[in-house]
């Protein structure tokens, strides 16, 4: 009798794979697909667009770079805040600082129709509409209604929140002809926590684009407030797209070179340490600039201050639990 063939049936050693349990399987599956969400909000959210910004950045709070912010950058100027959000810095401009106009503008129309929404939060429950007799009740549910405009369509300059207007829309350009096309029509610009963001989708071109746009947008005397993120901060955010990998590979212009090149290529006059407001998380106390734009056609640098990551507990903020 020959013996029973066992050649389909056995396993070297070599071969031998332990079948997976259910339970191990389907631990496997809940990771990818923990992993995969987490690529597909990384994505979604590549251009700094986070939808709770304001919630873990200010947890409700006061935002504590309010408390830097100068009323005569402000109060009946026309400003421009670049990268807005969901629009709680600009509201608090609006409505703090009185200036003729704000525009805040975002690449992102989710947030954009959520700052129109938030204006509400910043009329008060007894806003005028009492004296036009309707229910406080009303401003509180559906944010103000239109108010009256002047002889030539406009409304009252610096009368929060009619001074205040949110618009989507990409700041970069796509070529340097419409950079240098650029009309004065700002006397500040805001531009906070937005050049990683910038600089990690558009390269080296896209940040200098943007920052000579703000200088032509900048009437005389005008002043632009950059609060930049550290090239450290990069890092974390890099491998989101290739795009993003491939601009941090070719970045050059690195952020701590930001200061001289505004003054130096870009012709801003001057530029001063504002403060390096204070944060529970080091990764958001970063320190503020203020660059002004001569105020007639000479454009000679009078004085610069500038100051980067000189102090230590800035530098530390690699070590940050939130940052943008
Ligand atoms: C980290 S948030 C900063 C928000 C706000 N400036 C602040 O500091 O409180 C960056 C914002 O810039 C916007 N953003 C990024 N790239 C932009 C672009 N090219 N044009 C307009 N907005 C942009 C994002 O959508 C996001 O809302």
């Amino acid at each position: 009798m020959s013996p029973p063939n066992f050649k389909n049936h056995t396993q070297t050693s070599e071969s031998f794979q332990p079948k997976q349990s259910s339970q191990q399987k389907w631990s496997k599956r809940a990771n990818m697909k923990e992993k995969n969400k987490k690529k597909d909000e990384a994505y979604r959210f590549r251009y700094g667009n986070y939808h709770q910004y304001y919630g873990y950045r200010n947890h409700g709070q006061m935002d504590s770079r309010m408390s830097c912010m100068k009323q005569e950058w402000f109060s009946g100027k026309d400003v421009l805040d670049i990268g807005c959000n969901a629009g709680h810095f600009t509201l608090a401009i609006a409505k703090y600082f009185t200036p003729s106009s704000i525009i805040g503008i975002d690449i992102d129309h989710t947030l954009i129709k959520m700052a129109m929404k938030n204006v509400r939060h910043y009329t008060t429950p007894t806003y005028d509409f009492e004296e036009e007799d309707f229910p406080v009740s009303f401003a509180v549910c559906h944010g103000p209604i239109a108010q009256m405009m002047d002889a030539k369509g406009r409304y009252p300059a610096g009368n929060f929140p009619f001074n205040v207007q949110f618009v989507q829309a990409n700041f970069v350009l796509p070529s340097d002809e419409l950079v240098d096309m650029q009309d004065q029509h700002f006397d500040t610009v805001l531009c906070l926590s937005l050049t990683k963001w910038v600089h990690l989708n558009w390269g080296d071109i896209g940040i200098k684009r943007m920052f000579r746009r703000i200088f032509n947008l900048l009437r005389p005397g005008g002043n632009l407030i950059l609060e930049a993120q550290l090239f450290k901060s990069y890092n974390k955010r890099k491998n989101i797209t290739v795009k993003m990998y491939q601009h941090y590979n070719q970045i050059e212009l690195l952020p701590e070179m930001f200061n001289d090149y505004l003054l130096k290529d870009v012709g801003f006059e001057t530029c001063d340490l504002i403060d390096i407001p204070a944060h529970s998380s080091q990764g958001f106390s970063r320190p503020m600039y203020l660059f002004t734009k001569a105020a007639s056609a000479e454009m000679k640098r009078k004085h610069v201050f500038y100051h980067y990551s000189s102090d230590s507990s800035y530098e530390e903020c690699d070590n940050e639990e939130l940052s943008d």
